[in-house]
This record gives structure tokens, C-alpha cells and sequence, in this order.
């Protein structure tokens, strides 16, 4: 079987995760990125998983030295073609997000829109020690996603939704010992039928906040997204902006 999402982003998901064109909202997104990460021109930042570039290039327009890791080869050239056309400068790199080995080179780094809690929990913890490592000594990491508190006073076993000729229908099943979600996704387009089955690592703030502090940031806040007014359990989606120690 192997890990579902060594398969789950070649498929027809493909088809339905947005580049920054594709996108009218790539832009706030990257701008809150910026924002939170009190990046300034000319400064570094990491975009680990960038997929198609969706912020990255919006960042690089912005005047950041900005560098994205993604371990899907279709979706970092649909990123550099984007990038090409545009005059952007940036580093693309493929890898897979536990394999990272920069040392002390970003001002920056952040892991943006369900993107993070793919692993085992050794290794979602070893992933962030990797991004600890990757940062200049007081650098920020940030990591958005949803809210477990949120998810489950809303939980729906069923979701189906259309995007463009592509139906997706969602079975999700919460397995309280582990907070983990897992989610039997089927893709169908009229020809073709995948279906894919999905194990995500959920996180409320607290956990969140624990989980960078064990990995050795600091100073770590929440905020909800957007970034107005404070974090509460009620918060749909959830933004941890934590720090490398100084020393
Ligand atoms: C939901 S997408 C989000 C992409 C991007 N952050 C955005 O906001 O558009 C998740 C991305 O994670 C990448 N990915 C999943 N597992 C990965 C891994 N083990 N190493 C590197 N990239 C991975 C996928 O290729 C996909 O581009």
C-alpha cells in the first residue's frame, strides 16, 4: 500500500489544487504569511510544501529571496514555468519534507494549508526539529491548519463537493486514540474513479503549541485565520507562529 500521500497528489487531486493564477485569494494568504512572519524585503523564507507555488510566487513578487520544497515533480514545474514567465527568481527543490538538510539559512519557514501532521508522530516532530535546523537562530516557523477543537463540534462523515468536472466525495472517520482524521476520498470526472484513503494528524493549539516546543522553538502564539482577533476553540482554522531560540 505505501504511504497514501506518496500517491494521493499525482492523482486527480492534481486537477484540483490551484496554482496562484488559479487562486484570487494566493495573494491575501501570502501577505498574511508575510505579515505574521515579519518578513521584510530581501529577507529568506522556506514554503515547505509549496506545491504549485499557490504563495510562493506571491512572495517572491513581494521582494522575498523565497525557496519551495515539494516532493511532486508536476506540480514544481507548473511553479517554475509560472515563475519563468514572470521574471521571478526563485529555488524550487524536490524533495520529500522529512528529507530537508538546510542549516541556519532562512530568516523564515512556513508549512501552509493542510499541509503538516502527514506522519507518524516521531516523525511530524523530527520534520519540525528539521525546520528548527533550517532556520537562522531566532527565525520564525509558522504552520496553518484546522482546528481540531473546530473539526469536531463540526465533524461531517459525508461531505461531497465539484470542482469544475471533477466530483469528490468525502467519508471521514475520527480515531480519538491517535486524533487522527481518516478520510476515504473518491475522485470520479465523468471517465475515471480513484479513490484514496487519507490519515491526517489533527491538532488543537495546545497540542500544537506543545509539539513546537518540544521540537525547541520558543515563544510560540496563535492566532485564527485570518489573523484577527485571538485564537479561541471556536476558531475554524489555526496558525502557531513559533521561534528559534536566539542562542
Ligand atoms: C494541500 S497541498 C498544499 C500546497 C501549498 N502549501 C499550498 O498552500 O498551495 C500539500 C502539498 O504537500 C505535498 N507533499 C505531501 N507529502 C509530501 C512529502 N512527504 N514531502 C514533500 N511534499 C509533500 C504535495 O505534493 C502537495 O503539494
Amino acid at each position: 500500500m505505501g504511504e497514501w500521500f506518496t500517491r494521493f497528489f499525482d492523482g486527480l487531486y492534481a486537477r484540483v489544487l490551484a496554482d496562484t493564477a488559479g487562486d484570487p485569494r494566493a495573494s491575501d494568504e501570502a501577505r498574511m504569511v508575510k505579515k505574521l512572519l515579519r518578513l521584510r524585503k530581501g529577507q529568506s523564507v522556506l514554503d515547505v510544501p509549496c506545491g504549485k507555488g499557490r504563495l510562493t510566487l506571491p512572495l517572491a513578487r513581494m521582494g522575498l529571496t523565497v525557496t519551495g520544497v515539494d516532493f511532486t515533480a508536476a506540480y514544481l514545474r507548473r511553479a517554475r514555468r509560472a515563475a519563468r514567465q514572470e521574471g521571478l527568481d526563485i529555488r524550487l527543490v524536490e524533495s520529500d519534507m522529512r528529507n530537508i538538510a538546510f542549516d541556519a539559512e532562512f530568516d523564515a519557514a512556513f508549512n501552509w494549508f493542510g499541509s503538516f501532521g502527514y506522519f507518524s508522530d516521531a516523525d511530524n516532530l523530527a520534520f519540525c526539529q528539521r525546520i528548527l535546523r533550517a532556520l537562522r537562530p531566532g527565525g520564525r516557523f509558522l504552520i496553518e491548519g484546522i482546528n481540531k477543537s473546530w473539526l469536531l463540534t463540526h465533524f461531517r462523515e459525508h461531505d461531497e463537493s465539484l470542482h469544475g468536472p471533477i466530483r469528490i466525495a468525502v467519508t471521514n472517520r475520527w480515531d480519538a486514540a491517535t486524533n487522527r482524521v481518516h478520510s476515504t476520498w473518491v475522485f470520479t470526472d465523468g471517465r475515471s474513479l480513484e479513490r484514496h484513503t487519507i490519515v491526517m494528524r489533527i491538532f488543537n493549539g495546545g497540542e500544537l503549541r506543545s509539539l513546537l516546543s518540544e521540537a525547541g522553538f520558543r515563544d510560540v502564539r496563535l492566532y485564527p485565520r485570518p489573523p484577527v482577533g485571538p485564537f479561541t476553540r471556536h476558531s475554524r482554522r489555526l496558525i502557531a507562529v513559533a521561534r528559534r531560540p536566539a542562542t
